[in-house]
């Protein structure tokens, strides 16, 4: 049967707020918070009790969609072909514990691995991204009491390079090992002078959740943003958003998206008239034979 993708599409849009709400009315000062990888791979009550919300949501409107999900993912598993939503209960975790506002619900759909639904929610700034493929990206906000649909669109300024760029760049969890150490060293690359072999870009930005980078990305509010350890609920909504709003997503394989433990470096550009291809080249060189 055809898939109505604007009817799923307006279910997860209001999934997204209701999880906002619940995101708004918790404190984060007497919530339950453990940790899973390691002490800053964060986890709360909140983001089970959202993901529990919107798997349940979902499964009941589509029962014969498959569901992937942060806090209920069994490692090793992998995206399949069929219809998938790709759930990040609460991207911005360790921002929600500080009551840092820059957190987010990010719900993805992939078929064929493709992501073709894109809904990202900010319920502290009331601020929703949201994509269909084919059907262009939309940025909603609240103007005075009137919501505003905006579409989104490839910046009428070229890409002129890592050094005219303004970048996001997280630290994420891991703090050891080959990720810990090919993170700084690209930090410090590039932010360095060019003098001493850096592409000393206009600067850093690390606003602490990954789909929310690349929903500020699709808006053109920055030029790009790199990560050396994304899953794939960081980023299916996203890519679906920035694409639809003429950026590209590269990564360690692209093309071919096949998100797995080994295929987690990814680099979200900007839509341009010109210089994006050139700019995912000139970081590649940044990253060197590790990429
Ligand atoms: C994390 C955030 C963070 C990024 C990590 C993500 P979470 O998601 O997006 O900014 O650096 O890679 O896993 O744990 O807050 O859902």
């Amino acid at each position: 049967a055809d898939i109505n993708l604007q009817a799923i599409h307006d279910e997860m849009v209001l999934v997204a707020y209701e999880a906002g709400r619940t995101i708004l009315s918790a404190n984060p000062a007497d919530i339950g918070t453990g940790t899973k990888l390691n002490s800053v791979d964060i986890v709360t009550e909140v983001d089970q009790a959202v993901e529990k919300m919107v798997s349940s949501r979902l499964s009941a409107a589509y029962p014969e969609f498959s569901f992937m999900g942060e806090e209920t993912y069994k490692p090793g598993t992998k995206l399949g072909p069929e219809p998938t939503f790709v759930v990040d209960p609460i991207d911005g975790t360790t921002n929600f514990v500080h009551s840092f506002p820059n957190a987010c619900i990010s719900l993805g759909l992939a078929i064929d691995r493709e992501p073709v639904i894109g809904v990202i929610y900010n319920p502290y700034q009331d601020l929703l991204f949201t994509a269909i493929k084919s059907h262009g990206a939309y940025m909603t906000r609240i103007k005075g009491t009137t919501p505003q649909k905006l579409p989104l669109a490839a910046s009428p300024r070229p890409l002129e390079g890592l050094a005219n760029a303004l970048l996001a760049i997280e630290w994420g969890s891991s703090r050891d090992g080959p990720n810990y150490e090919l993170k700084t060293e690209v930090f410090k690359k590039l932010a360095a002078t060019k003098e001493t072999g850096g592409a000393m870009v206009h600067s850093l930005r690390s606003l602490g959740s990954a789909a929310l980078n690349i929903a500020a990305v699709a808006a053109g509010q920055m030029d790009a943003y790199w990560e050396g350890g994304c899953w794939a609920w960081d980023v299916c909504a996203g890519w679906c958003i920035l694409k639809e709003a003429g950026g590209i997503m590269a990564g360690g394989n692209p093309g071919q998206w096949n998100p797995s433990v080994d295929e987690r470096l990814y680099l979200a550009v900007r839509g341009a008239p010109s210089g994006q291809k050139e700019l995912v080249e000139e970081f590649w060189g940044v990253i060197g034979d590790k990429k």
